[in-house]
């Protein structure tokens, strides 16, 4: 088969990865925009533009492309996956209106309510209703979390500490710091208990999840610090994540969300994460994302078992192969993001990157998120997540020692990563 995978971060290394190692259908690897990582195991293309979805379709033809696999949020909000669809390209991911499903969060919680899906109480508001929103915060007997209604990478969820900042948060957001993304606001209930992330690979009808992770969205040790993109995870994040909650998962949210989003006529065909926060061992949606994860993919692909391109190609078609995915899965991963000094507001780029080699000697998994080559061919960071080096092990205690013990061999300036990725899910054992 041959794939076009659309991506450049640290996400899309470990699809590429998956795609290569974990399956025996694959033929021809192409990748636009595409890292330095992801071209050890994919080819380049001539795509400048990965918004000219008809310089897309011109090369998937040219190509012969088989199927193509859309990694980050952004193209799917503009509707590559429905341009590519409409020309007979087989996609994976999502049409514009069900990826709404991020890209709306005012939509999405809409959906959780009308299909009766776990999650925090809530309203939204668009910036006419500004004595309302006001008024709706002091509802709450503990501050209530604010988020920007649009993408805002990331950054558009704000978890104040007293009604004072929820306000003052809300006026911002109406005010323009977020742009378009906070011309509508969602306010909602503030929950109690712990993160974790489940992938559902989904076909419009049925669906199959793979191995639940836990990501680590915090700077600093112990979740402290600002809110990034996630710092490290590691997966399988079984003991948080026990067999009954991923029964109450599938039961409550995935298969009512796919269910409503049929109904809705906007069949979701993709990834469907599920950020959820787990309480007393209920589990409540925090976000809906219309893709895989970063850096929990890494982790969860790492440990994953059957034929990646067989799943992803037989959703894309309509028809998931369930079979595509064994139950069991190849021990535990914990992956280290290694991020440069300043993340996740400015950070410097362009510093030399060395030692890759070196790490992987040491068994680590190294996955690109923020690479380039220089004008010499040097690999250089060009991100504020640069690298993520991932450890494998029967254990997860072993997995996070393989991860640690190879990333003093990588070396750049600035360098900057966590001391405690995959320490939550030890607490358990
Ligand atoms: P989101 O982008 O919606 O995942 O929000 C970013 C982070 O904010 C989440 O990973 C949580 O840590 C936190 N968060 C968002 N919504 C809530 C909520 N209702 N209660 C508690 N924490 C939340
Ligand atoms: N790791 C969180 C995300 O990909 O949104």
């Amino acid at each position: 088969m041959n794939i076009l995978l659309i991506g450049s971060g640290g996400r899309e290394h470990a699809l590429a990865w998956a795609m290569r190692t974990k399956s025996s259908f694959m033929r021809g690897l192409y990748a636009a925009p595409g890292n330095p990582g992801i071209f050890e195991v994919a080819r380049h293309t001539d795509i400048e533009d990965i918004n000219d979805h008809d310089q897309i379709i011109q090369f998937c033809q040219r190509l012969m492309i088989d199927l193509v696999v859309v990694g980050p949020e952004q193209p799917l909000a503009l509707g590559l996956a429905d341009n590519l669809r409409s020309a007979g390209i087989f996609t994976f991911g999502p049409s514009r209106a069900a990826a709404r499903i991020e890209s709306s969060k005012a939509f999405a919680k809409d959906m959780m309510r009308k299909y009766n899906i776990p999650t925090a109480a809530y309203k939204h508001f668009d910036h006419t209703q500004v004595h309302d929103a006001l008024a709706y915060i002091d509802n709450f007997s503990k501050p209530p979390v604010i988020k920007a209604d649009g993408l805002a990478a990331g950054k558009g969820v704000i978890v104040p500490r007293t009604h004072e900042e929820a306000k003052n948060a809300v006026l911002e957001m109406f005010g323009g710091a977020f742009g378009k993304a906070g011309a509508a606001v969602v306010i909602e209930e503030f929950m109690e208990g712990e993160e974790a992330s489940v992938f559902a690979i989904c076909d419009g009808t049925n669906f199959i999840t793979l191995a639940p992770a836990q990501d680590h969205k915090r700077i600093g040790d112990g979740d402290t610090g600002k809110n990034t993109g996630g710092m490290g995870a590691y997966a399988p994040a079984d003991a948080l994540v026990t067999p009954e909650i991923m029964d109450k998962v599938k039961k409550r949210i995935i298969q009512p969300l796919l269910d409503g989003m049929r109904a809705e006529k906007t069949p979701f065909i993709g990834c469907l994460f599920c950020g959820l926060m787990i309480h007393n061992g209920e589990p409540r949606v925090v976000e809906f994302n219309a893709r895989f994860g970063d850096p929990e993919t890494q982790a969860v692909l790492s440990v994953f078992e059957g034929d990646f391109v067989r799943l992803l190609s037989s959703a894309a078609r309509g028809e998931i192969d369930k079979s595509a995915v064994r139950s069991s899965t190849n021990g535990y991963c914990c992956n280290v993001v290694l991020a440069a000094e300043g993340y996740p507001d400015t950070y410097n780029k362009g510093m030399r990157i060395s030692g890759i080699e070196e790490a992987r000697a040491m068994n680590a998994r190294i996955f690109h998120s923020g690479t380039a080559r220089d004008e010499n061919k040097e690999l250089i960071a060009n991100g504020g997540r640069v690298l993520g080096v991932c450890g494998s092990g029967d254990t997860l205690e072993k997995a996070i020692n393989i991860a640690y013990q190879a990333i003093p061999y990588i070396e750049f300036e600035g360098k900057v990563f966590r001391k405690d990725i995959g320490q939550k899910g030890l607490r358990y054992t």
